[in-house]
């Protein structure tokens, strides 16, 4: 169906920058210090890894086979993909609108918060917020900033929504100019740079010794044990391993849809186990090397172990956004730390977003046979308008509701559907083969068990204990204020609205290609 040639990689090193990109965001810095600090510290680490070893790891290696296998028939986004792999099921390709609804829903927040750490990185550079020594005055510049208070800092959303249309644009800049032209080339220097910044500040945060004389057990050391001192008895607490395994999934950006999109641009003799394996293994040494490294033990030597623990059960953006500033502030050279962590979140932020918005871009072109740049605007005015609900709303819990539908629920809905697909449906043996071809490592057998077995047993488990302790209350909105319920419910019917308008388009798009079967027959 498509005319045109399909967009492509420049190189290896190319890719495995994008997907790393893809994987290396806030959810390193700024969501996975919050997970771990507020369920215990050493007792997360247990079920992260698990975690990572037998749902991350292997939905790395399932994304990025189905992914190229789909390019190979022109197609970029689940709906195709899943088409590809079961052509008789005439249904499965509305599960697929999932892979673009996804992703396209996180877009929407993840711009917005991504454009904070764009303005945090010029307040911390002009001193804007420098003066400030507690965590009263940082939580209040914090809300007056975000829009939910008016305060001596700041009246209004006036400069949130500058810096949101900044980021805004500039996402669209990177998308406009395609895989190679744009995405490759930015996260070429992005990438690095992001390292270059994560490594200052780990070191930084290593030289910081015990600050409080008072407190000797306040030190870097203790800080780091904190994290890694495990608490086998945590591995009971379901509650641990949901937050683990969800952390993984975003973490990754497994789940979501965009290393389906990402592959999909590779050739058919690429190499994709080693490959997936690099970009996994870029992201947790960002996570669990840098991530870990730079917010925990330098909150922990200032403010202890205690409290460290209450500031980010209070929300996720605290540790980053109130202690971490405060944190440097105490330091020679805050103005610069300052810029330097925000700006890192930053680019950690757009080597994601830009991510996020190539699946809906690729299925418009790939199924609709649109050029790219069209592509790239109709998605632009979409997403632009969806946002402004992020931006406005943010204080009646849209953000949370966008995360909680989008970030959480269907990652784990999205990467059962697949696995179930590629071990069982295309069959183990096929996935397999198809795994390895142009491999340039052999996959230990073990996952091929892994694989089959036991990665959709422990999706089905998650599945499980979350419809018992977390949708109920969600689905009834237990614990939502009255004022806020209208927006909570808006929300829903928004993110039901978007479904239905992508599976309408996938069926236009299926319908039409029927035709021009039909036509040429
Ligand atoms: N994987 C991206 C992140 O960690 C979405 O932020």
């Amino acid at each position: 169906m498509a005319n045109k040639k399909r967009d492509n990689w420049g190189s290896r090193l190319g890719i495995i920058m994008a997907v790393a990109g893809s994987a290396v965001g806030l959810g390193n810095f700024l969501r996975f210090p919050a997970k771990a600090a507020s369920n215990g510290g050493g007792a997360f680490m247990i079920p992260y890894f698990i975690s990572l070893l037998l749902l991350g790891i292997p939905l790395m290696w399932i994304e990025w086979t189905l992914g190229r296998y789909g390019g190979g028939f022109e197609h970029g986004t689940a709906p195709g993909i899943f088409h590809s792999i079961w052509q008789k099921n005439r249904f499965i390709k509305y599960f697929g609108v999932i892979g673009i609804f996804g992703p396209l829903v996180i877009f929407i927040y993840y711009t917005y918060i991504e454009s904070w750490t764009l303005a945090y990185s010029f307040f911390a550079l002009f001193g804007k917020y420098t003066k400030l020594a507690d965590q009263a005055s940082m939580q209040a510049f914090l809300r007056g900033f975000q829009g939910l208070e008016n305060n001596r800092y700041f009246n209004g959303l006036g400069a949130a929504y500058i810096f949101f249309l900044v980021t805004f644009i500039l996402n669209f800049v990177v998308i406009y100019h395609g895989i190679k032209g744009g995405i490759e080339r930015f996260c070429k220097w992005a990438m690095p740079l992001l390292f270059v910044f994560g490594l200052l500040l780990f070191i930084r945060v290593l030289t910081l010794g015990a600050p409080d004389p008072a407190r000797p057990d306040w030190n870097i050391l203790n800080g780091f044990g904190f994290l890694w001192n495990p608490d086998f008895s945590a591995l009971r607490s379901a509650k641990v391993w949901l937050e683990a395994a969800g952390q993984i999934f975003f973490t990754l950006s497994v789940g979501i849809g965009v290393i389906l999109t990402y592959a999909s641009y590779l050739s058919k003799g690429d190499d994709v186990a080693l490959s997936g394996l690099t970009a996994a293994s870029t992201n947790e040494l960002a996570e669990v090397i840098l991530g870990a490294s730079i917010i925990i033990p330098a909150a922990f030597v200032f403010f202890g172990p205690v409290e460290i623990q209450t500031i980010a059960r209070s929300g996720v953006f605290n540790l980053g956004f109130v202690t971490m500033p405060l944190v440097l502030n105490k330091l020679p050279l805050a103005q610069f730390l300052g810029f330097i962590w925000f700006f890192l979140l930053f680019l950690a932020g757009i080597t994601s977003s830009v991510s996020l918005a190539q699946p809906a871009v690729a299925f418009l072109e790939d199924e609709f046979d649109i050029s790219r740049k069209k592509a790239v605007f109709i998605f632009g005015a979409a997403t632009f308008l969806l946002c402004q609900a992020a931006v406005f709303f943010l204080k009646h819990g849209v953000v949370d509701e966008l995360d909680f539908w989008g970030g959480t629920f269907f990652l784990v809905v999205f990467a059962t559907i697949e696995t179930i697909l590629f071990a069982w449906v295309f069959g183990i043996q096929k996935a397999w083969d198809e795994i390895h071809k142009g491999a340039d490592m052999r996959i230990p057998g073990i996952y091929k068990f892994i694989i089959k077995y036991i990665t959709p047993l422990f999706l089905f488990a998650i599945l499980g204990m979350w419809f018992k302790q977390e949708w109920l209350p969600i689905i009834f909105m237990k614990g939502v204020s009255p004022a806020d319920r209208v927006y909570i419910l808006a929300t829903r019917l928004g993110l039901a609205g978007i479904f239905l308008v992508l599976a309408v388009l996938v069926k236009i798009a299926w319908r039409k290609k029927r035709l021009i079967m039909e036509n040429i027959r």
